[in-house]
């Protein structure tokens, strides 16, 4: 058996929608290549702990549809020490295993190409970018964004009733981590007034004078979508309200932005970047990442991924600013 023959894949840190059908889709292509596929439980935790099974095409039978991952995950401080990287590196090839292929985001891809190179080269690293926040580099879409994206507008537009009903503003806080995507995408198709982003800082005082000007135009409702990466919304909320003297509710969405059956277009993601990241394995091409550019499946070397920051759409973000006035 050469050594791409066994594959470990893995779902470490956040879950996304779409990481089962990910998973699904991963052991069955694999199949067809006649290549092994071990699941590694509990993220980087688990496979500190060799908590590693074999997957067949039945262990991913009915998942397809299903929120968070079968293989669970964790949040796994330890992974960024030097020693726990030599450590999962040396439990992998002691699985016999050619590529640890890895359905997460950027924090999780970081890792598997650290292992790599700690493994030298013996265990290469094929990722599938999967995570709510669409923040890696390299690909216009990650797996389950599109879900998430969703299910944020749904929970925006039922607020918006309350808005619209009771004149008030709302700040309504979408997760995104450190970036600022998800709410700008959902502001824009939720029609809010405003977005706050962390990439482009707009002072408190200048929201609530184009609220004011707002209202005096006969607007009666606002929503503010802010990204949690921006601050603190409820300390946000508190000097909108003193400054523009409008009492401000927050809601934030929480933990329901990550859960949830995968939409179509996740699963259709999940399932053509499983089927390049196994391609990649047989053909011994490692060490990259499966991304969507320009609508096509494409892959790109991590390292070029790692290297940079994804940027925000200021054109969108000045979309919003113009169609919600
Ligand atoms: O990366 C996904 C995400 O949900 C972020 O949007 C959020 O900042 C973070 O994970 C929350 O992490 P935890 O699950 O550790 O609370």
């Amino acid at each position: 058996m050469t050594k791409n023959k066994r594959i470990a894949v893995i779902t470490p840190g956040g879950d996304a929608p779409g990481m089962n059908a990910a998973i699904r889709a991963v052991v069955r292509a694999s199949l067809d290549e006649k290549i092994e596929t071990l699941g590694v439980r509990r993220g980087y935790a688990g496979l500190l702990e060799n908590d590693i099974i074999a997957l067949g095409a039945r262990s991913v039978s009915g998942i397809i549809h299903r929120g968070g991952t079968i293989l669970k995950s964790s949040r796994c401080p330890e992974i960024k020490k030097e020693s726990a990287i030599i450590r999962a590196a040396g439990i992998l090839k002691s699985r016999g295993v050619g590529a640890l292929v890895v359905i997460g985001g950027d924090g999780s891809i970081r890792a598997a190409s650290r292992i790599s190179s700690a493994s030298l080269g013996a265990v290469g690293a094929v990722c599938l970018p999967a995570s709510i926040d669409n923040d890696i580099f390299g690909t216009d879409e990650t797996i389950g964004y599109d879900t998430a994206l969703d299910t944020a507008v749904d929970a925006v537009d039922k607020i918006r009733d309350t808005a619209v009903s009771f004149e008030r503003i709302f700040v309504v806080e979408v997760m995104g981590r450190e970036h600022g995507y998800l709410a700008l995408d959902t502001a824009l198709a939720t029609g809010a007034e405003f977005v706050i982003v962390p990439e482009i800082k707009i002072p408190v005082t200048r929201i609530s004078v184009e609220i004011k000007k707002e209202k005096s135009r006969g607007k009666t409702s606002v929503i503010v979508i802010f990204a949690e990466g921006a601050g603190n919304a409820h300390n946000f909320a508190r000097e909108l309200s003193r400054l523009s003297g409008y009492e401000v509710r927050v809601s934030s969405l929480g933990y329901i932005q990550r859960g949830g059956a995968p939409s179509g277009r996740t699963r259709i993601l999940a399932a053509t970047f499983a089927e390049r990241a196994v391609k990649l394995v047989a053909a011994g091409r490692l060490n990259r990442l499966v991304a969507l550019k320009d609508g096509a499946i494409c892959d790109i070397p991590l390292s070029k991924s790692l290297a940079r920051e994804k940027p925000v759409d200021r054109r969108l973000y000045r979309l919003v600013g113009s169609l919600g006035r």
